[in-house]
């Protein structure tokens, strides 16, 4: 199982947006998929709700709140075949609940808007993260992607700057697009949208796609579903790592 967390202290940078994408890809190519909620906000699991039967299943995980009656760790448990777990942070994340959230991860995706505020923020973030990563990844990948880009301004550069500067990978840049509010607003990911409309957006995730691939192996058994047809979006083959 591998977990993918999305995490950025800063609110309203594009973590549950990333994440209920990434919930729709990987359960579209036949992964079977939770999506972990750890915002009371519970906005990845209000979207979960909107999605219908027919689509690739995504199962749907409270982290946010204990429930009474159950221990936490059988309220986290994802379920022994579950293969990908997405989980989708709040805003505000510091000290103790990062650590907490950081040892939960084996990748972490850092999203970050290319504004001065967002930059000055994200950068108080990834030092606070990086101190304690130090010494303590142990395979952990951890990477970084722009979000809502407009134009290459000066805070897009000074966040290729940022990441190169903490060693961090920049590894793939979301255009600012309706799409996205359009996607949360009907239970739908990027990659369930018609192609016509989407066409650039899946583009523009392919490296991230063939970034995540790095350490999960893809499958063969992709593109026999309807689903598949709808989907066109299709890892690089050369870039996973099938064991
Ligand atoms: N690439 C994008 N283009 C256009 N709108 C976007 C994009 N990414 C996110 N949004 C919109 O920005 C808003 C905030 O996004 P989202 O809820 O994903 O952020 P968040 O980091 O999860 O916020 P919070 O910290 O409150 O949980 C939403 O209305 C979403 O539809
Ligand atoms: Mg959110």
């Amino acid at each position: 199982m591998h977990n993918i967390m999305v995490l950025n202290a800063k609110g309203g940078c594009g973590k549950t947006t990333i994440s209920t994408t990434l919930a729709c890809y990987f359960a579209g190519q036949g992964y079977k998929t939770a999506l972990m909620d750890y915002d009371p906000q519970n906005s990845s699991h209000h979207w979960l709700e909107m999605r219908q039967p027919t689509q690739p299943e995504i199962r749907s995980i409270d982290a946010a709140r204990s429930r009474t009656g159950i221990t936490r760790t059988w309220q986290l448990h994802t379920g022994v075949e579950t293969e990908v777990v997405i989980m989708d942070t709040p805003a505000g994340v510091t000290g103790g609940q990062l650590v907490d959230l950081f040892n939960k991860a084996d990748t972490i995706l850092i999203p970050v808007m290319p504004n001065v505020i967002d930059l000055n923020a994200v950068e108080g973030f990834i030092v606070e993260l990086m101190r304690f990563a130090k010494n303590r990844l142990h395979g952990k990948r951890i990477a970084m992607v722009i979000n809502r880009v407009r134009f290459k301004t000066a805070s897009y550069q000074k966040i290729e700057e940022l990441a190169e500067r903490m060693g961090i990978p920049l590894i793939g840049s979301l255009r600012d697009t309706q799409n996205y509010a359009i996607a949360m607003e009907s239970g739908l990911g990027i990659c369930e949208m018609k192609q016509s409309i989407c066409a650039k957006d899946k583009k523009q995730w392919q490296p991230i796609i063939n970034w995540l691939h790095e350490a999960i192996p893809g499958k063969e058994s992709v593109n026999s579903s309807a689903y598949s047809e709808m989907n066109g979006w299709q890892p690089e083959a050369k870039s996973i790592a099938i064991s």
